[in-house]
């Protein structure tokens, strides 16, 4: 279990996060979510280990990792940009972190990724040709045979759209049930938070807003900004399909 309790973090005077407590049980998909700027990456760069908490403890099966350095966390993340390895093709840069130890993921566990991934056929391609879609994929494969303890997400589904979208929210959700993974993804979209999670954490202003499934969410909003937030956001995606079709709301 990962456990955040009372996080607090400044930049330069100003407070980003403010008393952050979480738990997250082993397994669970839990979302954080909340407008451009409101501190979500800056949360899982903390739960990762690359930025350092002004206030607070981070707990990880109990045990104290708040001054644990990011490599021997056992975390690992896909960021937004998937900064992935354009000089090297597909297969290099899953394999990539195991070129010093190749024992972490056998070749058996390689080839499954490979294949639930649906990235055979890709293989020796390089980055650049290669669509959105796909990027997204590699960059999973390269995160998971490294078999992190929990897997960070960094707007996963921004870049996507359509069907791609909500094929990759599938491999998100298969990965996590089959390898049992605590995967905790960022998304400022409502829509992908509310359908993708066990559990949605909203942040506004360097709070937590709400916290729940995603049921309770939108059957009982605890204050006005989730309200309007939530709606106002899934009114928008609802108006861009009338409009699609020219149809008077
Ligand atoms: N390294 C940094 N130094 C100074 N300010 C930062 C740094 N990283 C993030 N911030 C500021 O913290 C706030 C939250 O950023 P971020 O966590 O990236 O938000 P989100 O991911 O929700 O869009 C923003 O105002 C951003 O400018
Ligand atoms: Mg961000």
């Amino acid at each position: 279990m990962l456990k955040l309790e009372h996080i607090k973090k400044s930049y330069d005077g100003t407070t980003i996060l403010n008393d952050i407590n979480l738990e997250i049980e082993d397994g669970e998909i839990v979302s954080i979510l909340g407008p451009s700027g409101c501190g979500k990456t800056t949360l899982l760069n903390l739960i990762l280990g690359l930025t350092d908490a002004d206030q607070g403890r981070i707990l990880f099966d109990g045990e104290d990792i708040t001054d644990t350095p990011m490599e021997k966390r056992g975390f690992n993340i896909v960021f937004q940009d998937y900064a992935l390895f354009p000089n090297l093709n597909v297969y290099k840069n899953i394999t990539y972190g195991l070129r010093n130890d190749p024992n972490i993921s056998t070749k058996e566990e390689v080839e499954e990724l490979i294949e639930l991934l649906g990235l055979r056929e890709h293989l020796n391609k390089r980055i650049d040709q290669l669509s959105g879609g796909q990027k997204q994929r590699v960059a999973l494969a390269r995160t998971l045979v490294m078999k992190p303890k929990i897997l960070l997400l960094d707007e996963p589904l921004s870049a996507l759209d359509g069907v791609i979208k909500e094929s990759i929210k599938e491999k998100i959700k298969t990965i996590a049930k089959e390898f049992h993974l605590t995967t905790i993804i960022v998304t400022h979209d409502p829509e992908e938070a509310l359908t993708l999670s066990d559990h949605v954490m909203i942040i506004n202003k360097g709070g937590i807003s709400q916290y729940g499934k995603p049921e309770e969410i939108v059957k009982t909003p605890e204050n006005d900004f989730v309200k309007a937030f939530i709606l106002r956001q899934l009114e928008i995606k609802k108006n861009n399909i009338y409009s699609l079709f020219q149809v008077a709301v």
